[in-house]
């Protein structure tokens, strides 16, 4: 049991912590996913995307294997639900094509899920089984995440009630900050709370002195690669960025439409708005923000110098990278709207000076919330990685995947922690990805 609680450490949340995350997660599955027409909740077959109807499902089924089934002994409430929803054995392709229950019988599903998890918390859990409903109620996170940015590609409608519209006008936070060089513990630690298997543990690594920008890239400092012909400039991309370039026969970035009358417009959700100027450039892939690198003679910052920024101090003198690491940019405290635009605090991003209270020890902005941020580093594991129970959450995704991190606006800060690695291949531009750069 030592040895389980030693590797799979919990955020110490009690059973009734538990139960109110569990009921908050759901309500957002719910917000975003209710009022969608059965011909929306099946959407087009796309690589990038589930159909919505299978992708409750899934959560559902997720929740009840874990908790229900693998800790508590439960049967499953639906005879075909593995072979409906798990997603390490059904195909993504094939996720159109299941005999799904239809939808209310879906929602039925989740919520008898639900209310099973809720008898059982009442009585109580240990901190191994707790494991497992942290696991879950993160999984949903993920998947409202996902289901978020799924309404942004399908074109269907805002998601509503999740968020006060983001304030514009805040305006830019332009310039570097000087990193000092030194040794940095990358990765999590066991006394961090609930952590993936993928950023087990923290080990050393030395970095050399690097600058890195105090905000993310904004959308105005985007569109001016975007005019100096930056798509049609060969010498700016990778091979591979240039091949995904040429088979997307990408101009600008993926939802940006036109200049009018001196500003860009794009289609958020499914209304045509204009860009605006000083919120973080999103839904730019790994590519293209390598190419804005290339053009602006910047580059991206290895997840080593991201976490460094985010979370280091300098030593007294300044000299070099103190032995310190802080939970979140600001120090320990948890985050709040001031410090982020985390968890649906808003329903976008903000503008790149915004949240100031949030800044790292060394002047870096929104490292955590608005926008997920590339950057220039593999995903790989760690030494001495060994895979948790939900085996196919990081080994099959190794060396083909970039890391991101931060978390965005839609993040909830379970998952928008900073030593939290996402990762997603780099011709992905359908998520809520910004990136911040370093001098080269
Ligand atoms: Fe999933």
């Amino acid at each position: 049991m030592n040895e389980v609680l030693t590797e799979r450490p919990t955020s110490g949340a009690t059973a009734r912590d538990l139960a109110v995350q569990l009921a908050e997660v759901r309500a957002r599955t719910r917000q975003l996913t209710e009022t969608l027409s059965t011909e929306q909740l099946m959407g087009p077959m796309l690589p990038t995307v589930n159909p919505v109807l299978w992708e409750i499902g899934h959560v559902g089924w997720f929740h009840e294997y874990w908790t229900l089934r693998h800790v508590h002994g439960e049967t499953s409430a639906l005879e075909r639900a593995d072979r409906l929803w798990n997603s390490s054995t059904v195909p993504h392709a094939t996720r159109w094509d299941l005999d799904l229950p239809e939808r209310n019988a879906i929602f039925g599903y989740m919520a008898d899920v639900l209310g099973r998890q809720l008898d059982r918390l009442g009585a109580g859990v240990d901190a191994p089984a707790g494991y497992f409903y942290e696991l879950a109620i993160r999984h949903e996170d993920m998947h409202v995440e996902a289901l978020t940015y799924t309404r942004q590609t399908l074109g269907y409608s805002a998601p509503e009630r999740i968020g006060k519209a983001a304030t514009k006008g805040v305006g830019i936070w332009p310039g570097d900050v000087d990193i000092p060089g030194g040794r940095w513990r990358l990765g999590s630690r066991p006394t961090d709370g609930f952590v993936f298997d993928n950023e087990k543990w923290a080990h050393a690594i030395d970095i050399a002195p690097f600058r890195i920008a105090k905000a993310a890239v904004t959308n105005a400092e985007f569109a001016a690669f975007v005019e100096a012909g930056g798509y049609r400039a060969r010498e700016f991309w990778s091979a591979e960025g240039w091949a995904w370039r040429e088979r997307m026969r990408a101009e600008r970035p993926a939802y940006w439409l036109r200049k009018d009358g001196g500003v860009w417009v794009w289609r958020r959700y499914d209304r045509v708005e204009q860009l605006v100027p000083d919120e973080p450039v999103a839904f730019i892939n790994w590519y293209e923000a390598e190419a804005w690198c290339a053009w602006a003679k910047r580059r991206l910052p290895t997840e080593a110098e991201w976490e460094a920024a985010a979370l280091g101090e300098p030593t007294r003198d300044g000299s070099r990278l103190a032995d310190v690491k802080r939970r979140w940019p600001w120090g320990d405290a948890p985050p709040r709207p001031e410090h982020a635009n985390l968890a649906f605090e808003c329903d976008g991003p903000l503008a790149v000076a915004a949240c100031a209270a949030g800044d790292s020890a060394f002047g870096c902005r929104q490292m955590v919330g608005n926008v997920w941020e590339w950057t220039a580093s593999d995903f790989v594991p760690f030494p001495g990685f060994a895979a948790d129970p939900y085996e196919d959450y990081s080994q099959p995704w190794f060396n083909t995947r970039k890391v991101l991190r931060g978390g965005c606006w839609a993040t909830s800060e379970r998952i928008g922690r900073p030593t939290y690695r996402n990762f997603f291949t780099p011709d992905r531009n359908d998520i809520f990805a910004g990136f911040r750069t370093c001098a080269a």
